[in-house]
């Protein structure tokens, strides 16, 4: 266990903000689904969607089923490692529609390679939904349907998002600085 020298800082998206969103983007999911929304399955990716998928999935009042998958991207700190899987895709995705919900679209690989994992595995349909998409090329340029709030490119945490596995607890998404500096860092 990796002890933090960061702290929180700025917020970056308020919980109130993303207390007003949720039912939104609830609605948005349920139009773009029709019918196929009756006994979809939500797909949390652990652990970062945690909390957001609580929240979310409490905004359907249709029948479904969850079914939690495991990605590791981020190794240690703040630098990526490329997407694996932990104990592979779910049984439950063979034939049904599927809602892949993660945190973040950082460079886009972990969704990408998500969705084909899952597409593979025998769903019938895959679509992914992001709580915060950073504004980058690569962030903008994966193919991802439904996204809670574009964010600038920093590193975030809170709401489920963590560095080093601290600060998924927090209410807000904030911006991350060293313990006593006023300067967040990038990534
Ligand atoms: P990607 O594969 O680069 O898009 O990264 C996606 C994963 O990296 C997310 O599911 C997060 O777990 C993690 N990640 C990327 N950016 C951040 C960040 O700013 N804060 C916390 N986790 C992040
Ligand atoms: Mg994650």
């Amino acid at each position: 266990m990796k002890e933090t020298n960061l702290e929180p800082g700025e917020v970056v998206v308020a919980r109130q903000d993303i207390a007003r969103r949720l039912p939104l983007l609830a609605a948005e999911i349920t139009a773009s689904l029709g019918a196929n929304v009756d006994g979809l399955v939500i797909m949390p990716v652990l652990t970062g969607a945690l909390v957001f998928a609580a929240d979310l999935i409490r905004c359907f009042p249709q029948r479904l089923r969850i079914d939690l998958i495991t990605a590791r991207s981020y190794g240690v700190g703040t630098h990526s490692q490329g997407p694996k899987l932990e104990g592979g895709v779910p049984e439950g995705v063979k034939g049904r529609h599927v809602l892949i919900v993660d945190d973040i679209v950082d460079s886009g690989r972990t969704i990408a390679f998500l969705r084909k994992n899952v597409q593979d595995s025998g769903a019938l349909s895959v679509r992914t939904c992001v709580l915060l998409r950073k504004q980058l090329p690569e962030a903008m340029a994966t193919p991802c349907e439904f996204v809670g709030f574009e964010v600038p490119d920093l590193f975030v945490a809170g709401y489920g998002l963590d560095c080093d596995g601290w600060f998924r607890n927090l209410p807000d998404v904030v911006a991350l600085r060293p313990r006593g500096e006023t300067k967040n860092i990038v990534r």
